[in-house]
């Protein structure tokens, strides 16, 4: 499933923490990356030893605890410390499968990467190019968001970077390891959960809710894997 999670952050957050990430210390992006994907990686990535990393790697994970849609298509069990990458003009990042085991830098815990996510901090405005293409049995998705929006898809599909055009797109990226580990199943639970939440409001009270929302427990009781 693929789905936009919007204003994870307010424009105004999106634009004070990107310019603190532009002045952090960069590297080139293959030296952070496994050797599949490295020969098509043409980006940068903040360094590992950058304090804004964390800072703000953190203030991304506050956000997020927060935000219900994210948590009900997500279900997450570990979500990783957010990295953040940057593309100059002429930068790309070709066709490619994320791996499929990520270490936690912070843990040094391995962890199954069932959901990857993008979180965009530049302004489309103000870079032309960048977009991230998303392969799916329905076609290819065109992804560009509003500063401070979020686009999950599952990890297992592949993905592009188109290269940047002028200006530079800054984003930060991360996984998720999420308690349940299907998508078909992840995806069921999320419009069961969205359907719920639907009914609640235009008909607060009907008991059918309580029925639903028995399904959906058990459901996610015969799925997840905690
Ligand atoms: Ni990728």
């Amino acid at each position: 499933m693929l789905l936009q999670i919007p204003s994870v952050i307010t424009p105004e957050q999106a634009a004070a923490w990107r310019a603190r990430i532009d002045a952090a210390q960069w590297v080139d992006g293959k030296t952070l990356s496994g050797h599949q994907s490295a020969h098509v990686k043409y980006n940068e990535q903040m360094s590992e030893q950058a304090p804004e990393l964390r800072q703000i790697g953190d203030a991304i994970l506050d956000a997020l605890n927060g935000n219900q849609l994210f948590f009900s298509a997500a279900l997450p069990k570990q979500i990783l410390p957010p990295l953040f990458n940057r593309y100059r003009e002429g930068m790309t990042f070709g066709n490619h499968v994320d791996g499929a085991i990520v270490t936690n830098a912070a843990t040094r815990q391995r962890v199954r990467s069932d959901i990857s996510a993008t979180l965009f901090l530049t302004r489309p405005e103000d870079y032309d190019g960048g977009e991230l293409l998303i392969e799916d049995t329905y076609g290819t998705h065109r992804i560009k968001l509003a500063a401070g929006d979020m686009i999950i898809y599952p990890s297992t599909s592949l993905h592009r970077v188109e290269p940047v055009t002028r200006g530079a797109r800054i984003s930060s990226f991360f996984w998720i390891q999420s308690l349940v580990k299907s998508d078909a199943h992840r995806s069921m639970l999320f419009d069961l959960d969205m359907s719920i939440v639907r009914l609640t409001r235009d008909h607060p009270g009907d008991p059918t809710i309580m029925s639903l929302l028995g399904v959906y427990h058990n459901l996610l009781r015969m799925w997840a894997e905690p």
